[in-house]
C-alpha cells in the first residue's frame, strides 16, 4: 500500500491515499459535498460541477469528484464563493428544465429538489425554458422526459461501463443537447435491453418507473430487501410496496455480490406476476393422464409426490433419481 498522504478540509487535518479524489477523502471524513454527476462504479466527469471546492492557491473552483489530492493541499468546502457557484448552477438546470414537482413521480426522491433545498434557492433568478422534448412513452416498462433531464451523463455511463450495453450518449451540442439511443430512436426501437439501469441512476424524474406511475409517492413506499426469483443469480433487489402490492423495483446496493445493484428486465418489470390474479396460490394435481387438473392441499400433493417417487425408486432403483435446487 502507497505511504498515506495529508490534506486539510474545512480546517481538518485528514489522512488520505494517493490518487483519491478530494470528494472521496471528504466523504470519507463524513464532509459534505453535495454531488449531481458523479456515480458510484462510473467515471468521474466532472460534467455539473455541482461538487465545486475551493483549493488553496489554485487559479478557480475544482470539481472535487475529478481533483485527486496531494499532500499538504487546503481544501475549503463551504466558502461563500463555493456556494456562489452552486447556486448558480443548480438555478441554471432548474430553469432549463421542466421540473414541476407537483405532478414529477420522484417528487420526494429527487436529488435536484434535494439540492434545492440543501441551497436554499426559492426560485430561479433565470426564466425557466423547458427545451420542449416530446416524452418517450413508447414501451410499457420505461417513461423518459428529457424535459426533466439535467444532463449528468449518469444514465450514459450506468449504460455503458455498467451493464456494458451501449445504448445511450449525448447527441446535438449546447442547449439542443439529449441523451437517447442513435439515431435519436425510442427505447422500444433501439438495441435496449431494458434493464432499467439508467431508470435506477437518473437523479432526476427524467427516467422512471412506468408501471409506478401514479401508484404511490416515495415517502408512502415500504422498502424490502429480498433475492429475485426468476434465475439462480440470487441478485438482491428493493421491493417498494403499497398497500401490500409492488409498485417498483430497485436493484439493492448496499449489499454488494452477487449483481452490486443491477437487474436485469425480468427482475426488474417482471414481478407484477405476484399479485396478478391468474397466479398459482394452492397445488393442482392431475391423477391421470387426459384429467384436469384438481385443487389439492399442501399435504396431499406431498403425500402424492412421496409416493410416486417411492414407486419409480422401487421400479428403477435409487440412482433413477436426481435432484436440481436453485
Ligand atoms: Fe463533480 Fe458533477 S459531481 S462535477
Amino acid at each position: 500500500m502507497e505511504k498515506s498522504i495529508t490534506v486539510s478540509i474545512d480546517d481538518r487535518l485528514v489522512k488520505a491515499q494517493p490518487g483519491q479524489t478530494i470528494l472521496e477523502v471528504a466523504r470519507s471524513a463524513g464532509i459534505y459535498i453535495p454531488t449531481l454527476c458523479h456515480y458510484p462504479n462510473t467515471t468521474n466527469v466532472g460534467a455539473c460541477r455541482v461538487c465545486v471546492v475551493e483549493v488553496e492557491n489554485a487559479r478557480s473552483l475544482v470539481a472535487s469528484c475529478c481533483m485527486p489530492v496531494s499532500p499538504g493541499m487546503v481544501v475549503r468546502t463551504n466558502t461563500p464563493a463555493v456556494r456562489a457557484a452552486q447556486k448558480m448552477i443548480v438555478e441554471l438546470l432548474w430553469a432549463s428544465g421542466d421540473h414541476n414537482c407537483l405532478t414529477c413521480e420522484q417528487n420526494g426522491s429527487c436529488e435536484l429538489q434535494d439540492l434545492i433545498y440543501w441551497l436554499k434557492i426559492e426560485k430561479p433568478r433565470f426564466p425557466i425554458e423547458p427545451p420542449g422534448h416530446f416524452p418517450d412513452n413508447t414501451n410499457t416498462m420505461i417513461y423518459r422526459d428529457l424535459n426533466k433531464c439535467v444532463l449528468c451523463g449518469r444514465c450514459i455511463r450506468a449504460c455503458n461501463e455498467i451493464q456494458v450495453n451501449e445504448v445511450l450518449d449525448f447527441s446535438n451540442r449546447g442547449s439542443y443537447a439529449k441523451v437517447g439511443p442513435a439515431f435519436d430512436a425510442d427505447y422500444i426501437d433501439s438495441t435496449c435491453v431494458f434493464c432499467g439501469e439508467c431508470l435506477q441512476v437518473c437523479p432526476t424524474g427524467a427516467i422512471t418507473f412506468k408501471q409506478a406511475k401514479f401508484g404511490g409517492r416515495p415517502w408512502e413506499l415500504s422498502k424490502t430487501r429480498t433475492t429475485c426469483t426468476y434465475c439462480g443469480v440470487g441478485c438482491q433487489m428493493d421491493l417498494y410496496t403499497k398497500d401490500n402490492k409492488i409498485v417498483k423495483v430497485m436493484g439493492n446496493r448496499q449489499y454488494g455480490p452477487p449483481n452490486e445493484g443491477s437487474l436485469c428486465v425480468k427482475g426488474r418489470f417482471g414481478m407484477d406476476f405476484i399479485s396478478h390474479p391468474d397466479r398459482l396460490k394452492k397445488p393442482l394435481i392431475r391423477y391421470a393422464k387426459n384429467e384436469d387438473f384438481k385443487e389439492t392441499s399442501w399435504d396431499e400433493a406431498f403425500t402424492f409426490i412421496a409416493q410416486k417417487m417411492q414407486g419409480i425408486k422401487e421400479k428403477y432403483g435409487a440412482d433413477s433419481i436426481a435432484g436440481l435446487a436453485s
